[in-house]
């Protein structure tokens, strides 16, 4: 395994992240297609093997579940010291005021809930999940700061947002000297590349780490088109992102994959991780070829030909994956 450092910060993360939003109980949450306990830990072990010591949950995958589970397969097959724990805040976690968001109130009880549920008394990275545009920019970043020196939290990420919003999170933060920002997690992979436009810029020019979410557009750039998986009959969010005029760049992914002799989705996430922008990718696996895919395309190099012949067919998309 390869590690890097997170952005500007000194914390070492392996150049490829576990998404543990395949992980949860199915009849919890709209994660019908989420992994069960036993099969949840048979890939987390697989990653601990492998190296892999970065694994992103949120609070509301799975409604809690996800993060019940990791927790407990963290336990079990390693030592606190040697993992990055990542979650996020912000999604709505029961009905009625304050359920969901980023008041005060809401960051407050969700870390608590947080470390609860994953069995830890910190978290490594804890992350807005969406920019809450209810609650002043100030609260949000305060109460953040506070949960870092309350010693619940080492570092502080975001996730997709509008560049504008990230860049004055930043400013805000510099202004009253509370814990910045120390990642991004957006989505970016070859089928949605407007990231390139703002944000990935002010990140290399904030120091920002980057951890794409969905790194192969949910499955799609790992087989053909129409190909259908217990995913993608019940994967709701991921059902909207992509769309026919995409087709072309599956294709070519899957032309370069067969002459290498490669899966696609090495491919796929060999293109990501040589933007050097790029920390790391936040994979999902629901089988342990998956992991040992995305664990061989940190060694596969593509040359400039297959770089353009990958970005060539790409036109600009509609903002997607922000709600
Ligand atoms: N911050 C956010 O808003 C946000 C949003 C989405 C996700 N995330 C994070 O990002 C993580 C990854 O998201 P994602 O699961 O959508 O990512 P992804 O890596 O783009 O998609 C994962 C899916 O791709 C397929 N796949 C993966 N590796 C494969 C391989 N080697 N060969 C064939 N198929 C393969 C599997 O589909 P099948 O299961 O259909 O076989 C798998 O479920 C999540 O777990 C979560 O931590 C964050």
């Amino acid at each position: 395994m390869r590690y890097t450092r997170l952005g500007s910060t000194g914390l070492e993360v392996s150049a490829l992240s576990l998404g543990c939003m395949s992980f949860g109980e199915s009849a919890r949450g709209n994660h019908r297609w989420s992994l069960d306990e036993e099969s949840s830990r048979t890939i987390i072990r697989q990653a601990l093997e492998a190296g892999v010591n970065f694994f992103d949950t949120a609070n509301v995958y799975s409604d809690g579940s996800s993060e019940e589970i990791t927790g407990r397969a963290l336990r079990d097959y390693a030592a606190r010291d040697d993992v990055i724990i990542a979650t996020k805040v912000h999604g709505r976690m029961r009905p009625g005021p304050n359920g969901g968001g980023l008041s005060r109130r809401a960051i407050m009880s969700e870390i608590d809930h947080s470390l609860r549920r994953l069995g830890v008394d910190y978290v490594d990275l804890y992350q807005i999940h969406r920019f809450d545009p209810h609650t002043p920019l100030e609260e949000t970043l305060e109460a953040l700061h506070d949960v870092v020196k309350a010693g619940k939290a080492r570092y502080i990420g975001a996730s997709s947002m509008h560049s504008w919003q990230f860049a004055k999170a930043l400013y805000t933060s510099e202004l009253h000297g509370w814990t910045r920002f120390a990642s991004m997690q957006n989505h970016y992979n070859l089928l949605y590349r407007e990231e390139e436009r703002e944000m990935l810029p002010l990140c290399a020019d904030q120091g920002i780490g980057v951890i794409p979410w969905s790194p192969l557009a949910r499955g799609r750039l790992t087989r053909p088109w129409d190909a259908v998986t217990a995913r993608t009959e019940t994967d709701e969010f991921g059902a909207n992102l992509y769309h026919e005029d995409d087709r072309i760049i599956v294709e070519r992914v899957a032309e370069i994959a067969a002459k290498r002799g490669i899966p696609a989705a090495q491919v796929a996430l060999a293109w990501l991780g040589q933007n050097p922008v790029v920390t790391a990718p936040i994979v999902g696996v629901t089988k342990p070829e998956h992991l040992e895919d995305a664990v061989a395309a940190l060694d596969v190099e593509l040359d400039a030909e297959e770089v353009g012949l990958l970005e060539a067919p790409y036109a600009p998309h509609p903002v997607a994956g922000f709600r």
